[in-house]
């Protein structure tokens, strides 16, 4: 499949075109895509003039970018002490199964990814999971399914 570079250019076009912007527009571009695709990584070093290697760089130097593809939708378990003592390991082997993924994939479709993260530094509302950027506190097993239905259902109603 051909990868459509418009989004891409469009996310370059509203930056100035200068080394001092590549932070910032790598950032929009991984939130429009959720992951740094290899193509989006040519375009931007090609449309900024600076070298490949340099992109890359700046690239896997902050952990903030994945490289890896991603699925549309970020599920993000707490696994801190705060979080762990509270149940956390079991949110997460709950997100798991229903997925059918571990932490780190993401299920064949493209739809989830599932990470961990050590504190979000809300540790008084534990545990805490964050769904696209939403932050659920007091997160229980029972909590799962509607969550996933409430994400999922956002993308139906666009
Ligand atoms: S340990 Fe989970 S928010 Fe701090």
């Amino acid at each position: 499949m051909e990868f459509n570079l418009n989004k891409v250019d469009s996310v370059i076009d509203k930056h100035p075109a200068k080394r001092d912007a590549l932070i910032s527009i790598l950032q929009d571009i991984q939130s429009e895509y959720n992951w740094l695709p290899r193509e989006a990584i040519i375009e931007v070093s090609k449309k900024l003039n600076i070298p490949l290697i340099d992109v890359y760089g700046v690239a896997t130097f902050f952990s903030q970018f994945s490289l890896k593809p991603r699925g549309k939708h970020i599920i993000t378990v707490c696994l801190g002490t705060a979080c762990h003592v509270r149940g956390g390991p079991r949110i997460l082997d709950e997100f798991s199964r229903r997925l059918n993924i571990k932490a780190g994939e993401t299920t064949e479709d493209m739809q989830f990814t599932l990470e961990t993260v050590n504190c979000l530094g809300c540790c008084a509302i534990g545990p805490v999971v964050v769904i696209d950027g939403e932050y659920y506190g007091g997160m229980t097993s029972r909590k799962i399914d509607s969550l996933l239905a409430k994400h999922t259902k956002v993308d139906s109603n666009q």
